[in-house]
């Protein structure tokens, strides 16, 4: 060959981000809670796997259940692509979670199902899908003014009305320009014209500061992380961010972006301009617990602040549970634990059993359009490989009367006891230690000062919690990652297999690396951080 091809062609410089942080390590097998790479004699090496697959493997890496049933569909001829027929599975899968979902939140009124491949697929989903219904809704509301304005109109043609004395002044007030606020037919024109440029605006999302709700063009929008979001701002609807657990901050939001609707009123005998609410908001967008930033849960008071708020805008709550479901809080649905209702629930991570890559959203039935069915589809959704694994996942989850939700609750709490303890011995280390169940997150206080004090060097942005995560690795054989978006936060997320005997070793070597962090002894100090 004359030109010899790079080194690496897959994302290289993500790799060599890695390298530089010891994390450039090559898995060759996994089972449970271990991950294996190879030595230089060829030794398979056991690491303990505390990061789970940012959150896709509730029941451990290929569980023999989940391949034993992955190898069965394989053995019979399983058809995985047959687009455009009955597809069996996706419905037992969608029934299963019915059925689990009126077990736990006790709403009897049924969810369809909208399969996908990837969390952002199903988060773009239910932003169409939510499109979609508010452009029904203000087709609605339009028709709804057409008809006023003509009933008015026909009145004042037969003088039997006339437009109200207040009319100059309600113009006035809302803002309207109008060439002749005297003239029927001049206030029309200019209320029609406001309607027209109000009713043409791209809608807004709510989200939640520090929210992760994907990377693609659409779902990142929603993600707050500014370096994510904001190249990409000129390709998709715009979401507001609300700051995390505060009511009062959500209501300023909603008022801030009030856009009006004109209508007007035949009231008698005089033909009154009223003011009605352009539906600005297409959909709030909440995880029930933040992951990506930072292992943040959504407090129950402000969960209900979020449904009486989108209740008043008829506004609907999709729940993005694709990191926070699926059995790692103690529940199916971490909203339920805060008695957050979903409109729509997304998820996807473990809903595939750590082997498929599959996704769903889900639509309450009476907010539900049935003709997006026809407006959206993915040659690889509702395969019948994937959504045969998602069933299993669902019916191993509620099996034995939900024992893998009440395993994810305990073994969650005994880790968290755990990482108290840590906490409470090195409080000038440890910040927080946050979370619920098996989906926690260890935040430590911000380092740089003792850094540039023991080393005189600066560590690079963004470094603290990747060059943690690689010393763990290097001499503790264990995978934490910190998130892009908190990097002084491990993240926690290990399968409900999680043994005393691993929950010991990770503590163990977490208190060294607090020891160290305490002790800031220059030789430990370089080591850690990799410098
Ligand atoms: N929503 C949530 C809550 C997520 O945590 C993620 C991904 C997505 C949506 C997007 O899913 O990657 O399958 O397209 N979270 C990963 C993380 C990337 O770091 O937690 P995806």
């Amino acid at each position: 060959m004359t030109h010899p091809l790079p080194a690496e062609l897959a994302e290289p410089h993500l790799l060599s981000l890695l390298t530089a942080m010891g994390l450039d390590v090559e898995y060759v097998r996994a089972e449970g809670n271990t991950l294996y790479f190879l030595d230089e004699a060829d030794t398979e090496v056991p690491v303990l796997d505390m990061l789970g697959g940012y959150g896709s493997l509730i029941f451990g890496h290929n569980h023999p259940e989940i391949v034993a049933h992955a190898q069965e569909l394989l053995a019979a001829q399983v058809p995985v692509h047959a687009q455009f027929s009955r597809r069996a599975e996706a419905h037992r899968t969608a029934e299963a979670f019915n059925q689990a979902i009126r077990r736990e939140t006790g709403v009897e009124e049924p969810y369809y199902a909208v399969f996908g491949n990837s969390g952002a697929e199903a988060i773009e989903i239910a932003m169409k899908h939510a499109e979609l219904a508010r452009r029904t809704r203000l087709d609605a509301i339009t028709a709804e003014i057409a008809a006023h304005l003509e009933t008015a109109r026909a009145a004042v043609a037969a003088g039997t009305a006339e437009l109200h004395a207040s009319t100059d002044a309600r113009l006035t007030e809302y803002g309207v320009d109008c060439a002749d606020p005297g003239s029927f037919h001049s206030v029309v024109t200019a209320l029609t014209e406001a309607n027209e440029a109000a009713v043409g605006r791209p809608p807004l999302f709510l989200a939640l500061s520090r929210a992760f709700h994907g990377k693609l063009t659409g779902s990142v929008q929603l993600t707050h992380n500014p370096d994510f979001r904001l190249p990409f701002g000129a390709l998709a609807a715009q979401a507001r961010f609300v700051p995390l657990n505060d009511p009062d901050a959500l209501s300023k939001v909603i008022e801030a972006e009030r856009v009006p609707l004109f209508d007007v009123a035949l009231v008698d005998g005089a033909v009154q301009v009223v003011r009605r609410d352009l539906p600005v908001f297409a959909a709030f967008v909440v995880e029930p617990i933040q992951g990506e930033g930072g292992v943040n849960p959504v407090s129950a008071e402000f969960a209900e602040a979020i449904q009486r708020e989108c209740a008043a805008l008829e506004c609907p709550v999709v729940v993005d549970e694709i990191q926070s479901g699926m059995g790692r809080t103690g529940a199916l649905l971490a909203s339920s634990l805060i008695g957050l209702r979903g409109d729509y629930y997304a998820l996807a991570k473990s809903l595939g059993g750590g082997l498929a890559k599959t996704s769903v959203t889900l639509f309450r039935e009476s907010v539900y359009e049935s003709a997006f069915e026809l407006m959206h589809s993915s040659t690889f959704a509702k395969d019948a490989f994937s959504t045969s694994i998602a069933h299993k996942v669902i019916q191993m989850l509620e099996a034995d009367d939900g024992r893998a939700y009440r395993t994810a609750a305990e073994r969650g709490a005994r880790l968290a006891s755990k990482l108290e303890e840590v906490k409470a011995e090195f409080p000038g280390v440890v910040k927080d230690v946050r979370g619920k169940g098996l989906f926690l997150g260890f935040e430590f206080h911000d380092q740089a000062a003792a850094v540039q004090a023991v080393l005189g060097a600066e560590l690079p942005p963004g470094s603290f919690g990747y060059l943690i995560s690689g010393y763990l690795l290097i001499e503790h054989r264990i995978r934490v990652a910190p998130t892009a978006s908190a990097v002084q936060t491990l993240r926690l997320e290990p399968s409900i297999h999680l043994t005393d005997a691993e929950i010991d070793r990770f503590v163990a070597a977490l208190r060294d690396v607090c020891t160290i962090l305490e002790e800031r002894d220059g030789q430990a100090f370089r080591l850690l951080f990799n410098l």
